[in-house]
């Protein structure tokens, strides 16, 4: 093999590794943004439990400047779209890295939430999009009532086949953070053999979190706890 041959070859193999990895550092950047946007909008949320006046004064408190409301909105867009972008290609890559399946799959290393990354991934896509139109434009909602937060909430949630559908999006958010933020721990360069089981430990607990806090509010509907 001539040299130039060789060059070319080895510099096409550290564009790949370089894109790569920065396409791994941007996923785990946006990972970090939107997985700090699921948490304070749980905690924004849990105050359901403290009544209408006090959620609906939140709900007020966030639309009250169209600056930072809209500001915000843009951003978010913006980081689910790089994020859901780079997924899909990073999933294509390691398809294409292989392109004829193992005979034997065995999961060395792998667990459920890892493996289903992509399916996770596009069901919390596809529940953004009817959370936006459930809740926030109110198209598929049976009594919308703008700025009156609490009562979507509770209306919402008393459609049981709604409540059904936001618990398996929380599963399907549950197993994409369980994987997800274990793995930005590596990205970012912080997984050390030493500390890799309490690393794990933290994802699954940041994930558990989430999947309670989500999930126990159209339960406490559902059972009627509150909204009575
Ligand atoms: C049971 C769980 C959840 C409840 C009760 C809930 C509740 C709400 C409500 C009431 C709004 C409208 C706020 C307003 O108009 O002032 C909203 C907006 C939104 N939610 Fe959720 N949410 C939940 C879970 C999630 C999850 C898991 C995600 C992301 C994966 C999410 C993403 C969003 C987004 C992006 C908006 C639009 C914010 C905006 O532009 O105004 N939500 N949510």
């Amino acid at each position: 093999m001539s040299a130039t041959v060789a060059d070319a070859k080895s510099s096409r193999l550290t564009n790949l590794t370089a894109t790569t990895i920065g396409q791994k550092a941007t996923m785990a950047v946006t990972g970090i943004v939107l997985t700090g946007f699921v948490v304070i909008h749980m905690l924004g949320n849990l105050q359901v439990y403290l009544g209408p006046t006090k959620l609906n004064a939140y709900g007020e408190l966030l639309q009250s400047s169209a600056l930072v409301l809209w500001g915000a909105r843009i951003t978010l867009l913006l980081t689910v779209g790089a994020h859901a972008i780079l997924g899909l290609r990073l999933s294509r890559m390691s398809g294409a890295a292989r392109p004829t399946p193992y005979k034997m799959k065995t999961a060395v290393n792998s667990t459920l939430a890892s493996r289903t990354m992509l399916y996770s991934g596009l069901l919390i896509f596809f529940f953004i999009v009817y959370h936006l139109l459930h809740l926030t434009v109110g198209t598929v909602h049976p009594s919308f009532a703008h700025k009156d937060v609490y009562h979507n909430v509770i209306a919402g949630f008393r459609v049981v086949p709604a409540s059904i559908a936001y618990l398996i999006a929380m599963l399907g958010l549950g197993l994409h953070l369980n994987h997800g933020v274990w793995s930005l721990f590596s990205s970012l360069g912080v997984s050390h053999p030493r500390y890799s089981n309490a690393l794990r430990r933290v994802a699954s607990l940041v994930a558990t979190l989430l999947v309670l806090g989500n999930v126990s509010i159209p339960l406490a509907v559902l059972t009627g706890l509150i909204g009575k």
